[in-house]
């Protein structure tokens, strides 16, 4: 059902957001890419589904599904030989396409093939497309697409919010006021810039009173510059920057069990090969570090205990609810099983959500 207040008109039960089994097909992160060497297979599970993942001789990565299709042996146990896989069990091999190519018992292996799924390793992780053949490159900034970037890794936090939820904190006008005495006025510019990206440009001066402006305006005179990207609606890049000072943060999540996020921290700053460049780079993602503590510490208190509900949105609201619509668009799959989800209302899903237990955030040991 889509109901119209304020203007706003939005589905008031919508099928992917915030919805606990629901995720968009898409990129999501695996793991940080030096994790995984050459000849080394580790099991995952990501999206709630099982998978094993391993780098062969030729450095590229390979996911396949985690249970071996001839008795369902966890392919973790195996081996890696040279860029394929072998199975602890009965000793069958698969290649990274997940075709069966030796059968030690027969001369010549049967027809048999396990799912391979696409990878690809970008800001110092590897990626995995959740669906056949990827539809989108990997995430990235508009504007710095074909850029290079050093990266530095901040927490990884499993958060007892839905990562849709978390990922509308930076566009949520009326908290940066009321929660971070940050800046009383603000107005978002949103462009799809495909299917499954969209970016919000704040195009606002700043009041004057802000707390931070107020710091920043004697060495500044310029809009500071804030800008998002969302990315299947769980990865999401903020882009703040004054002058030279360009503080790209991504927020890298999966859904995690009973709709908790997930979340890998990322700091992004351009490759410069210069010596100074790449000690300005040093410095300014150590110092990102600091932003995003600044814009995320009362955040916290909120996202561990909120019941999120877009009941009654103002037009301040505009910008979630433009998210909102723009993921109720995506391609649904379903959390553990990635297939597609064909209901036509999520409405009796909703229903069976699980409840969420009284929960602490929790910081992940990569
Ligand atoms: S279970 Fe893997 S080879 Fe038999
Ligand atoms: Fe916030």
């Amino acid at each position: 059902m889509n109901i119209t207040s304020n203007n706003l008109s939005y589905s008031k039960k919508p099928k992917i957001f915030n919805h606990p089994e629901r995720f968009v097909e898409g990129w999501y992160w695996v793991i940080p890419s030096t994790k995984i060497s050459v000849g080394e297979v580790k099991p995952i599970t990501i999206l709630g589904k099982e998978l094993v993942i391993y780098r062969g001789e030729d450095k590229q990565v390979v996911i396949l599904d985690a249970f071996c299709p001839h008795f369902g042996a966890h392919l973790a146990e195996g081996t890696v030989e040279g860029n394929e896989l072998r199975c602890f069990f009965h000793h069958w091999k698969f290649d990274a396409a997940g075709f069966c190519v030796e059968i030690p018992c027969l001369e010549e292996a049967v027809k048999v093939r396990t799912k391979s799924w696409p990878t690809a390793e970008k800001y110092g992780l590897v990626w995995i497309w959740t669906g056949e053949t990827p539809q989108q490159p990997l995430p990235f900034i508009p504007e710095l697409e074909f850029d290079e970037f050093d990266h530095a890794f901040g927490k990884h936090l499993l958060l007892n919010c839905h990562p849709n939820v978390f990922m509308i904190n930076a566009i949520d006008t009326q908290h940066f006021n009321t929660v971070h005495k940050l800046l009383s006025e603000f107005n978002f510019h949103k462009q799809e810039i495909n299917e499954n990206a969209i970016t919000f440009v704040n195009t606002t001066n700043e009041s004057p009173d802000s707390h931070l402006i107020k710091l920043i305006r004697p060495i500044y005179k310029k809009p500071v510059n804030f800008s998002l990207c969302y990315w299947y609606g769980m990865t999401g890049f903020i882009t703040i920057g004054i002058g030279i000072l360009q503080f790209n943060i991504m927020f890298a999540c999966r859904l995690a069990e009973a709709g908790k996020a997930d979340i890998k921290t990322v700091f992004l700053a351009k490759k410069n090969k210069s010596i100074f460049g790449k000690m300005y780079n040093i410095f300014l993602l150590w110092l990102s570090q600091f932003v995003i503590e600044y814009f995320i510490k009362n955040d916290a208190k909120i996202l561990r205990t909120i019941q999120f509900k877009l009941k009654s949105p103002l037009d301040f609201d505009q910008s979630i609810i433009n998210f909102v619509n723009h993921l109720e668009n995506q391609k649904a799959l379903k959390w553990q099983t990635w297939y597609m989800d064909r209901t036509r209302n999520g409405e009796e899903e909703v229903e069976k959500r699980p409840k969420r237990e009284k929960w602490h955030d929790e910081l992940v040991n990569d």
